[in-house]
């Protein structure tokens, strides 16, 4: 088994040899998992042509590394703790041997049905175990997963299939989110009808909706598992065979099928949950990320069964059927290893303590924060009322494209700073760059977050558009992997992530581009145009903030009638849930006569962004503007 750095010195020295040593450090390290054969090359090639690749020649399978290797020593240890959204639900405790069962038959019919090597899976599933069953099979028989957030339209959904090719389908008839009942096979179906790639849809049985199945195309799980195997031979992949895709969004255009391979992710998820969470054999780890999510992919699934790791998997909402939930499951399963995000923190703090009595939480060993900038009060707040002053935080850096952690502290090895994701693992190495590039030499410094060399856990691409990844991620910074997030370092050389620099915002730690809300909305009737930024936010940490010209007709309507105005409003905000999901439902939406802009007709999102946050100091200089006069009117509306 892979080991764990267990001090500071240990960490130095990892770190050194890390950076001296690339190649030595990451073989040693990947020298722990099962090879059906061993790599020929450590690394190769570069970012110019984004052309890297990890252990080439080497051959394997993921799921041999999550599962089969722990039977011998740990078949009945625990593998998913399955808590259901209802607490008054039996809950399910899947232990290795049981998983390796599941996985082996799904494996077996997904073959059965001609699920083949390579074939693009897309799967639209609740947080229950079967979503791991599915994830896992299909890289058992090779085919590549592409899991969409339970939160997407179906809208969002097509466009992903549409953009993926996916041939087949894994969704469940519905499920249960605190008092919600999502129809999930609803959302698929009407999917499903701008999607002639699909050949079946597999769906599970999770609820006692009422279904409609499209002979020919929906099949029942439980019918097509009925006479499969429990065993299953993995099909052997290549080092670089796709593993998934994930979709994400980023400053233009639709959001982007960001590839991730097999080893190189492997052994990055691996080492990165170990190391970060100093993770010990029999620990209860719990991440409350969503696995359509890649905190859920690497923190959920492969990062904990590729150590043999009991992770907990929660269906429901934090608030549901009280504000104590978590922490009630925190205290039935005596989790030790906790990982959440900002956000939710902020929305339990908000609540007092009063649902944190009675709860007993002394199981706890180490807190995780990731997905968006963790404030100081937050913080303070994490670490008094849950850890008790005991559990370091690990405050965890990192990005869709990342695959696994880049910078954190290493609970109790290394030092902690309030709000600082601090140092980088062994293996990565950050960089600050000016506005020009130029890498920025001195200790104390802010500028653009950069990685200077590749890691095993980097993406590949961007499916089927290699030029698109090549322009976002290593031509602004010829050389560089640039991450989009802005950055400080302190004179102990610990970084602190200060947010998103591009038209990404980070909407309770969900990642949405403002050009998508913006086509959501502009799709709406009675628009004509609209601008789309990020402001702060108490709770959410950014929301979103939409400026929107309307055609005369919508106009006149306030005009007459002051309530249409809400009404218009709420249209739109039903536009883009209807379009992307309601996570991208803007939170305030002003009407105005005309949105900033250049000569040359470009949006001045930096004014707007100015405006968002009342900083209306800050706007700079605006006579060079088409229509400078909009300004003062922006202003007004949101002062207002
Ligand atoms: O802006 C950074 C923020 O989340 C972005 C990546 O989003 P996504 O691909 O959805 O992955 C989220 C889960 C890893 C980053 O560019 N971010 C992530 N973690 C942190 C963070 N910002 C500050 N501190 C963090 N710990």
């Amino acid at each position: 088994m892979l080991q764990r750095i267990l001090s500071l010195e240990e960490y130095r020295t990892a770190y050194k040899n890390s950076l001296e040593h690339s190649e030595h450090f990451w073989a040693d390290v990947a020298d722990n998992f099962l090879w059906k054969k061993k790599w020929d090359k450590v690394f190769s090639g570069g970012f110019e042509k984004a052309d890297y690749k990890w252990y080439e020649g080497g051959k394997l399978n993921i799921t041999e590394n999550c599962i089969d290797r722990h039977l011998k020593l740990r078949g009945n240890k625990t593998a998913i703790i399955w808590e259901p959204n209802n607490p008054t639900e039996k809950n399910r405790i899947i232990s290795y041997n049981e998983l390796h069962a599941e996985v082996c038959r799904l494996s077996n019919a997904l073959e059965k049905l001609g699920v083949q090597k390579g074939d693009t899976v897309c799967i639209y599933m609740p947080m229950i175990p079967e979503l791991t069953y599915a994830m896992l099979a299909c890289a058992r028989i090779g085919a590549i997963h592409s899991i969409v957030f339970g939160g997407f339209s179906a809208q969002s959904i097509a466009d992903r299939i549409q953009d993926a090719e996916c041939k087949w389908m894994i969704t469940a008839d519905g499920c249960y989110r605190g008092e919600k009942q999502l129809h999930l096979k609803k959302i698929v179906d009407e999917a499903l009808e701008n999607c002639p790639s699909i050949q079946k849809s597999i769906v599970f049985n999770r609820s006692d909706f009422p279904v409609s199945m499209k002979d020919g195309r929906d099949v029942w799980a439980y019918e097509l598992l009925k006479d499969c195997s429990t065993e299953h031979v993995s099909k052997e992949m290549d080092a670089e065979d796709p593993l998934f895709i994930l979709y994400t969004s980023g400053s233009t255009g639709k959001p982007k099928g960001v590839l991730h391979t097999t080893a190189g992710y492997m052994v990055f998820a691996a080492y990165t949950f170990l190391n970060v969470f100093q993770y010990k054999p029999e620990q209860i780890y719990w991440c409350t990320a969503d696995i359509g999510w890649i905190t859920g992919h690497s923190y959920i699934v492969y990062g904990p069964l590729l150590n043999g790791a009991t992770t907990t998997m929660y269906e429901g909402v934090p608030q549901f059927p009280d504000w104590g939930r978590w922490w009630n499951v925190i205290d039935k399963y005596k989790v030790n290893i906790f990982y959440t995000a900002p956000t939710a923190i902020r929305s339990l703090e908000a609540q007092g303590l009063k649902y944190l009595e009675g709860k007993n939480l002394s199981s706890l060993r180490v807190l995780g924060s990731v997905g968006e900038p963790i404030n100081e009060e937050a913080w303070e707040w994490y670490n008094k009322n849950i850890g008790k002053g005991k559990c370091p935080i690990v405050d965890t850096w990192w990005q869709t494209e990342t695959g696994g952690i880049l910078i954190s502290p290493l609970a109790g090895i290394t030092p902690l700073k309030p709000s600082y994701a601090t140092l980088p693992l062994p293996g990565v190495e950050p960089i600050l760059v000016d506005a020009n590039g130029i890498e920025i030499q001195e200790l104390i410094a802010e500028g653009n977050l950069c990685i200077r060399k590749s890691w095993p856990g980097q993406a590949r691409t961007v499916y089927k558009d290699h030029e698109r990844f090549i322009q976002t991620y290593f031509k602004t910074y010829p050389g560089k992997y640039f991450t989009g997030d802005g950055c400080r370092r302190d004179e102990n050389g610990f970084y602190r992530i200060t947010g998103r620099t591009d038209d990404v915002i980070k909407v309770s730690g969900h990642r949405i581009g403002t050009a998508e809300v913006e086509n959501a909305i502009n799709e709406d009737p009675s628009v004509v145009e609209s601008a789309v930024v990020g402001y702060s936010h108490e709770i959410k940490g950014q929301a979103i903030m939409a400026f929107v010209i309307l055609k005369s007709e919508a106009a006149l309507k306030i005009k007459l009638n002051s309530e249409s105005e809400f009404l218009i409003q709420k249209e739109i905000a039903g536009t883009v849930s209807r379009i992307i999901g309601p996570i991208a439902k803007p939170e305030k939406i002003f009407f105005v006569s005309g949105l900033p802009k250049t000569r040359s007709g470009k949006i001045m999102r930096r004014i707007l962004r100015k405006i968002a946050e009342e900083e209306f100091d800050k706007v700079g200089d605006i006579s060079t503007l088409l229509n400078p006069e909009v300004v003062e009117e922006i202003k007004n509306l949101v002062s207002k």
